[in-house]
């Protein structure tokens, strides 16, 4: 795919038509989850069907932006991770005012965008900044807090941004902050990974809420589905987890959302999120291996409920 130059200021250009691009926000404010996992997964599932897939890291720790990307670190700052020079950048070109550097921060703070291309041919990436993401984070006026929150959704409207992509997978910071409020603003839909571990059921609970809350506050053309909620990191024989499954499963509320397919806790999975894994995918796993086979059915899950 061409690399593209996103104008944030064309906010004019909104796209009015039918809305086909699909954006998937996963949230839970529990970390550890596998939030990054599911994104990371299902970004490198989709762009392998040919699909145009942007990714954007909304967490200031950057841990989506570091699988497709190699960040740099601010010396001065422990937690200062920073997208790389764009490759596009031209180092001489001093007129052209761009620090070369772009980040899902620059969404919020008003500035071009320039999505960067990654080793997939139809997966772009917007990585994170980590001081300025931190910095949104921060917002303390309503008045600023209410256009971060509508940020993103303006952003995903541009013309440009829907005629470039299929889908956008967002990943999100374990928080309710504003960031992850514009990821669920802008969602057409939510997943929400869960551990089977009372607090993270706790927290998917709190999903729900923020979830039913936003469907009220939208129009009735413009509706967040869930597509799953996710369970990850199950153990069999370990009471807890069977216990907590059980329960989710008996909760009425819950059954059209809960995913069919669960995630094992499997060193497969942990393994292939190492900068230098051998195979680099999980795709690239025997067709056998239990971890390939059980994240393909999440993705063909996934898949389903996104064109229903
Ligand atoms: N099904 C799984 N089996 C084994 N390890 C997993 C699984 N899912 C996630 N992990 C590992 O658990 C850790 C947390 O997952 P991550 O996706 O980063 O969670 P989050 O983004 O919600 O904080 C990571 O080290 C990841 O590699
Ligand atoms: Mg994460």
């Amino acid at each position: 795919m061409q690399y593209r130059v996103i104008f944030t200021e064309d906010i004019r250009y909104c796209f009015y038509g039918r809305v086909m691009m699909k954006v998937i926000a996963v949230v839970q404010n529990k970390g550890g989850v596998g939030k990054t996992t599911v994104t990371r997964v299902l970004a490198e599932y989709f762009s392998r069907q040919g699909q145009r897939v942007l990714v954007l890291d909304l967490d200031a720790q950057c841990n989506l932006s570091r699988r497709f990307l190699t960040m740099e670190y601010d010396a001065a700052d422990p937690d200062g991770v920073l997208p790389p020079l764009h490759p596009e950048f031209d180092i001489s070109d001093d007129q052209s005012g761009w620090s070369g550097r772009s980040s899902s921060a620059d969404i919020y703070f008003s500035g071009d965008v320039y999505p960067y291309p990654t080793q997939l041919d139809s997966l772009l990436a917007l990585p994170g900044h980590g001081p300025r993401l931190r910095e949104i984070e921060l917002v303390r006026s309503d008045e600023v807090r209410d256009a971060v929150h509508n940020r993103l959704h303006l952003f995903l409207s541009l013309v440009d941004v829907q005629r470039s992509f299929d889908l956008v997978f967002i990943d999100t910071a374990p928080a309710k902050g504003p960031l992850t409020i514009s990821a669920v603003r802008a969602a057409t839909h939510l997943i929400i990974p869960t551990t089977l571990e009372p607090q993270p059921i706790e927290g998917l609970y709190g999903m729900l809420q923020l979830w039913r809350r936003e469907q009220n506050s939208r129009e009735a053309d413009r509706p967040l589905q869930i597509a799953a909620i996710q369970p990850n990191l199950f153990r069999k024989g370990v009471a807890l987890h069977e216990g907590l499954l059980d329960s989710l499963r008996d909760d009425q509320a819950l059954a059209s959302m809960l995913s069919p397919v669960i995630l094992r806790q499997r060193i497969a999975f942990a393994e292939s999120d190492h900068p230098g894994a051998q195979p680099k995918s999980l795709f690239d796993l025997s067709p056998k291996d239990p971890a390939h086979k059980e994240v393909l059915a999440f993705c063909e899950h996934i898949h389903e409920r996104l064109i229903r």
